[in-house]
């Protein structure tokens, strides 16, 4: 293809240029079902709320369903970036609130066996979307899979979800043991959902909090806590985020404090808070962490 002289000298110009600062937030729990996908939806239209622009990457490879809870209809998804069908921008869903969404297909295991090709065309994508974007944040799956660690430790902050549950607490443990001690993950923020007061949310993470410092070397911080609300479950049959259809419910406005509060967070640092290092990251680090590795450490890593 004949590319313009000026075309070429403007893309040789945009490469020369900082890239553009971005948030780039990995939502994970280990226990499943404690509201990644609805805190991750909800987070990115209150951002996108406040004026970020903000993109919401559904990587929850096994059971993808970000375009189901909001009833969109993906035609192309990041399977078909990876194998050179599409470009990364023409499978962007957005909502009426400009939330754009690259949607992932669901049963597919592409970060573990990524090739060379597929890599490159991952990191070309996203960084033809880097300078359009404040906010990335990704929707990960539970468990602490390969593919969890690679995006937790490629991300630029990670935020725990958490419930009253023992089993939650024991596997954001055992996630956050294994981000620790093989990825160099340090520095942990925690969300309690679905809690029926304030204080047990603080309890929860408190509770988390008294067996990393005990046994690790992290920094633990508490992001705020999400109520139970029954306008959640009517939000989901709606196909709608909470804190766009009933912006003055509970759980809304507790998730918009959330928004408050992430954009609170210092401005990311360099290189770490680019989507081209994250993108660049993600990439290198595969086959660092495969998959028995991950279910060795989930027999080990409880307290
Ligand atoms: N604050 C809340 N109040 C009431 N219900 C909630 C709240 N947060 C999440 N839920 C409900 O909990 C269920 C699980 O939520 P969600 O799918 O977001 O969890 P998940 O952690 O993404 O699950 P998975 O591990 O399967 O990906 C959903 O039915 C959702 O509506
Ligand atoms: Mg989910």
């Amino acid at each position: 293809m004949l590319v313009p002289r000026g075309a070429h000298q403007a893309s040789q110009l945009v490469g020369m240029l900082p890239p553009h600062r971005a948030r780039v937030i990995a939502i994970a729990s280990g226990k499943g079902g404690v509201g990644k996908t609805t805190v991750s939806i909800n987070l990115s239209t209150a951002l996108q709320m406040a004026g970020q622009r903000v993109l919401l990457f559904d990587a929850d490879f096994g059971l993808a369903n970000v375009d189901v809870l909001l009833g969109l209809q993906p035609r192309l998804h990041l399977g078909h970036v990876l194998e050179g069908k599409a470009r990364l921008a023409d499978t962007l869903l957005t909502t009426s609130t400009g939330l754009r969404i690259v949607p992932s297909a669901s049963g597919s295991r592409w970060l573990a066996e990524m090739d060379d090709t597929m890599r490159t065309g991952l990191i070309h994508g996203f960084s033809e979307l880097a300078s359009d974007v404040d906010c990335l944040i990704i929707d990960t799956a539970a468990g602490i899979g390969g593919n969890v660690l690679s995006l937790a430790q490629a991300a630029q902050s990670v935020l725990l979800v958490v419930c009253d549950e023992p089993a939650a607490i024991t596997d954001a443990y055992a996630l956050i043991k294994v981000l620790s001690t093989d990825h160099r993950v340090r520095n942990f923020e925690v969300v309690s959902n679905m809690t029926r007061s304030v204080s047990e949310g603080r309890l929860l993470f408190e509770k988390l909090q008294r067996v990393t410092d005990r046994f690790l070397d992290v920094q633990l911080d508490y992001a705020g806590n999400v109520p139970h609300d029954e306008q959640m479950r009517l939000a989901i049959q709606q196909q709608r985020p909470l804190v766009e259809w009933r912006p003055g419910a509970p759980a809304a406005r507790a998730i918009t404090e959330l928004a408050q509060r992430v954009l609170s967070w210092p401005q990311p640092e360099v290189p770490r808070g680019h989507i081209e290092f994250f993108v660049e990251s993600l990439a290198a680090g595969q086959g660092a962490a495969p998959a028995g590795h991950a279910g060795a450490a989930l027999a080990t890593a409880r307290p």
